[in-house]
């Protein structure tokens, strides 16, 4: 039956939804009720969403809520699991986390504060399954005062999940400190905004298939660092800047205990050199078969003496005779 179906025809608890949530919900969540899942609402209020999703999903799914209101205990029944406490503190939502099976789908529909929206995504995000749902609701609060909203303001929800585009797209970085590679890089597959409402959603990414050199199938992390190798090498200044860095990097990836051991590399140097490495690393094994004897690798290996002291240099020159 559509959740539309059921709604009308729903006599047990209250509930409160906006009217359009129902069409964003059947178009993501039509997919997960073939087999039992792990419901996740958080915000139980009257208990009657409990009884929705609990009519809506496969009859063996197991269909969880939170409160921080102890009175709400009461609207437990049969598949229908009510836990108490406050999604706004960090400990609670790691006991949570530990305490139910892998999630497949969450609905925050709780107390809708910037703090609590973003500490509950950030929490259970990287903990659900592999292929997943997050659904935050009543996310206009973004933009309400008296939630901790506002335009554009620092630190609500909504400006917190634009930055997640950015990570969306990191592979596509070109070694930016601030433009990292992240668990929403690895694991979003999308991410959908509406009317109040953000959906995000957890999928294993397939290999894509690259019409490149060989035509092998390689991740698409890798795809996507072969993309920024190539733009790179259109820029002579930023692939002589990158692969001075990267240089160096390919050093310590192919020995990186001897190298991180023994080049004695401050701490900001080694996360700025762990950042890069893969993508000189890969677009240098996709160019050319053997990146350590090229002309390009030598020539860059000279630049990066440069900037290390003489003791540094020293060690470089033992990393280097090992590879
Ligand atoms: C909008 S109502 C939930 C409506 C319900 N999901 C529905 O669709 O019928 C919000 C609920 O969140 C709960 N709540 C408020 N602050 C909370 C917090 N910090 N942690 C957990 N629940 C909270 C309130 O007690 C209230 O029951």
């Amino acid at each position: 039956m559509q959740l539309s179906t059921i709604i009308k025809e729903h006599t047990g608890r209250k509930f409160r939804k906006l009217e359009h949530y129902i069409d964003v919900y059947e178009r993501y969540m039509e997919s997960f009720r073939s087999k039992p899942i792990t419901f996740l609402e958080i915000g139980v209020y009257d208990g009657g969403s409990l009884q929705l999703w609990k009519k809506y999903f496969h009859p063996d799914s197991k269909i969880y809520g939170v409160d921080i209101n102890p009175d709400c205990k009461e609207y437990e029944e049969a598949r229908i699991k009510i836990l108490i406490g406050d999604q706004g503190d960090s400990k609670f939502l790691d006991e949570l986390i530990e305490e139910l099976p892998p999630i497949d789908i969450i609905l925050d529909d709780g107390g809708h504060t910037m703090q609590q929206q973003i500490l509950t995504f950030e929490k259970v995000f990287p903990k659900l399954k592999q292929h997943a749902l997050y659904i935050c609701e009543d996310c206009n609060t973004s933009y309400h005062p008296d939630y901790g909203g506002g335009l554009h303001k620092e630190g609500t929800f909504i400006e917190h999940m634009k930055s997640k585009i950015d990570e969306l797209y990191a592979y596509n970085s070109l070694h930016n400190e601030s433009f990292k590679i992240t668990e929403v890089t690895k694991t979003a597959f999308g991410i959908h905004f509406y009317d109040s409402m953000v959906v995000i959603e957890r999928k294993q990414l397939k290999p894509v298939g690259l019409t490149g050199p060989d035509s092998q199938r390689v991740p698409r992390e890798k795809y996507m660092q072969h993309i920024v190798g190539k733009s790179m090498q259109k820029d002579p200044e930023k692939l002589k800047e990158g692969m001075m860095k990267n240089a160096i990097i390919e050093a310590i990836n192919k020995n990186p205990i001897v190298m991180f051991n023994t080049l004695e590399l401050q701490q900001a140097q080694k996360n700025q050199i762990s950042n890069s490495i893969k993508e000189y690393q890969f677009s240098q094994n996709m160019l050319e078969a053997d990146s350590k004897n090229s002309p390009k690798f030598k020539e860059f290996i000279s630049e990066v003496r440069t900037f290390l002291t003489p003791h540094q240099r020293e060690l470089l020159e033992k990393v280097l005779n090992n590879l």
